[in-house]
């Protein structure tokens, strides 16, 4: 009797953890309250159970933005410990460093975390490989449109868009075609101009967006359709990414920069009036995945 009671509160622990952990997964990743964010002087720090720290590295002289504020501290090695955090819940910072004398000077990282630990952020030129140096270049609306159209769009739509500057083409989408839209960006600065511009052009309804990783969005199952304005090494990355996550049908749309390895289904050159280049848009139109020997 009483082992099959200890075999109850067994099994029950694992439904839970199971339960807790898929629910932080699926609600995302949270950004603390920087308030209380603390810088630390170097020796002895040990992390609290109910803390996290963060061990930066980077070029001395560099400027480092944790969450959209400028720190103060300076040298190769900056430690910082979060304000109280909740017990087996995951976080994140957006740490944006800014090199002073250097090609593709801004680089920015969303760096996850949990209580308890101590997280080194290597932010080093030729060290680091996963901050984006990518920055914000808005598509015209001219061109944004005819993405929109390359696509076909429609109110049955969910429009992704990785990496969205000030939101203009989740919010273009839902005003002119009434789709749904989730706008993901790294840098806050956009996201706030992106969440202004929603609010403006009254799509709250349809639109969301979210500071973050787009190489990390939870839902992107989601997406009948992705937009791209992002680098070729972005693109490299996103692509297995987009490959494992969309359906059948789902079309991905890019500006300017193709995805590699893939063969676009379209190719749209669009010249802008007064405009000092063209601008091409590659579609590409999710496929099932070809079996083995199926061919
Ligand atoms: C060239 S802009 C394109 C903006 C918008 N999609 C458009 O076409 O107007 C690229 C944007 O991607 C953001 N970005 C760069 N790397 C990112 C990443 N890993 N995750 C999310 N956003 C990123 C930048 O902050 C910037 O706003």
């Amino acid at each position: 009797m009483k082992r099959q009671y200890r075999r109850w509160i067994r099994l029950l622990s694992v439904i839970a953890i199971t339960l807790t952990l898929g629910w932080t997964i699926d609600s995302g990743l949270v950004g603390p309250p920087l308030a209380g964010l603390q810088a630390q002087e170097k020796s002895g720090v040990t992390v609290p159970p109910n803390k996290a720290l963060l061990r930066v590295l980077l070029p001395k002289d560099a400027q480092l933005e944790i969450g959209g504020e400028k720190t103060q501290s300076t040298g190769e090695e900056r430690l910082f410990l979060t304000p109280e955090l909740e017990p087996g819940k995951s976080y994140f910072y957006v740490l944006k460093v800014i090199n002073p004398n250097g090609f593709r000077q801004v680089r920015m990282r969303a760096v996850e975390f949990q209580a308890g630990q101590e997280v080194v952020v290597d932010l080093r030129p030729g060290k680091d490989t996963e901050s984006s140096n990518i920055i914000f270049v808005p598509t015209s609306e001219e061109v944004v449109l005819k993405m929109l159209e390359v696509a076909k769009v429609t109110k049955d739509d969910i429009v992704y868009d990785l990496g969205c500057g000030d939101g203009r083409i989740v919010v273009m989408a839902a005003k002119k075609f009434g789709a749904r839209g989730v706008g993901v960006d790294i840098d806050p600065d956009r996201v706030q101009e992106a969440n202004e511009k929603v609010r403006k052009e009254g799509v709250e309804k349809l639109v969301e967006i979210r500071l973050g990783d787009a190489l990390k969005v939870h839902d992107l199952h989601r997406a009948t359709v992705v937009t791209l304005y992002m680098l070729p090494e972005f693109n490299e990355k996103v692509r297995p990414i987009l490959e494992r996550e969309l359906k059948p049908g789902a079309r991905v749309v890019a500006h300017d920069f193709q995805v590699p390895q893939w063969k676009p289904d379209a190719v749209v050159t669009v010249t802008e009036q007064g405009g000092f280049r063209d601008h091409i848009i590659y579609l590409y139109i999710i496929r099932p995945a070809e079996k083995p020997g199926s061919k």
